[in-house]
């Protein structure tokens, strides 16, 4: 029998008691981290459906999410790539890899991006077979880091039906107001060309007069956070660029057809 107080029964018990509380955090950290990656993808599941104005409170997330499309785009033609695993399509392995992604020089980069993948995962959601909405992941630098988020385009290509974002390290009450409902609300029916054509979608300084003759590419800036506004105003222009969906939106734009049973592009 081991003196209770000996040296031996305290470094016994110590160690013991540490090796079982350490393998009971291991074992529900493991039995969690499923549990979280599910919890992330639903999360992007939900503000891919809250930017297109999906949600439903009758339909489960899962009921409503397979009515949407997902497609690989090749962001150099614009065209549909049929070759890659969508399940297992992941947008960062991308963009980090040197062999799937470009390098921005400096005055390409407006969102602050560094690389830009290759290659992209859209969603497509159509009312029957008519092409409904075009959901378009989009990212940028805001003040503290890249704020990550989605683009939903009305079928006519321009007018947008919603924003959202779904990871930024923005400041609560300043930057972090892009996931304000009362912000994001601004966004619908916005347009991301000017009536002559150009990309003009932007977040402005202060609040856009009525009288402004871009209002319709305008919106309010975030009081205290206008460097948050010009990330997401940059990150847009770029997203939306030649270096970004502008092909294949232009692609889109010339294939009135598209359904969903009709294949490629
Ligand atoms: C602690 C702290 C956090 C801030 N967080 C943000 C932020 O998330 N986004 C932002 O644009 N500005 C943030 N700012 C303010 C910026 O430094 C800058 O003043 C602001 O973007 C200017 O916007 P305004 O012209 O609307 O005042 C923060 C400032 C401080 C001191």
């Amino acid at each position: 029998m081991i003196d209770n107080n000996s040296i031996k029964k305290i470094l016994i018990v110590g160690i013991s008691l540490c090796l079982v509380c350490s393998a009971i955090v291991s074992l529900a950290a493991i039995n969690l981290r499923d549990k979280q990656i599910e919890n992330a993808l639903n999360e992007q599941k939900i503000k891919i459906l809250a930017s297109a104005n999906l949600l439903s409170e009758e339909k489960t997330l899962e009921e409503v999410f397979s009515s949407i499309e997902e497609r690989i785009v090749d962001l150099e033609t614009g065209q549909f790539v049929n070759t890659i695993n969508l399940e297992t399509f992941d947008a960062n392995k991308v963009a980090k890899d040197p062999k799937t992604s470009i390098v921005l020089s400096n005055d390409q980069d407006i969102a602050l991006i560094k690389n830009r993948e290759n290659y992209a995962k859209i969603y497509l959601h159509y009312n029957d077979v008519e092409l409904n909405a075009v959901i378009l992941p989009v990212r940028g630098y805001g003040l503290w880091g890249t704020m990550y988020g989605y683009l939903a385009l009305e079928s006519d290509l321009n007018t947008i039906i919603g924003l959202e974002f779904y990871k930024d390290k923005e400041t609560p009450g300043l930057g972090a107001e892009i996931n304000n409902p009362k912000w994001k609300k601004l966004w619908k029916g916005k347009e991301i060309y000017s009536t002559n054509g150009e990309l003009a979608i932007q977040v402005i300084k202060g609040s856009v007069m009525t009288d402004d003759s871009g209002f319709n590419n305008k919106v309010d800036g975030l009081s205290g956070a206008t460097i948050t506004g010009n990330g997401v105003t940059n990150l847009l222009q770029f997203w939306l660029s030649d270096l970004g969906f502008q092909p294949f939106l232009n692609q889109l734009k010339n294939n009135k057809t598209l359904s969903m049973e009709s294949g490629d592009v």
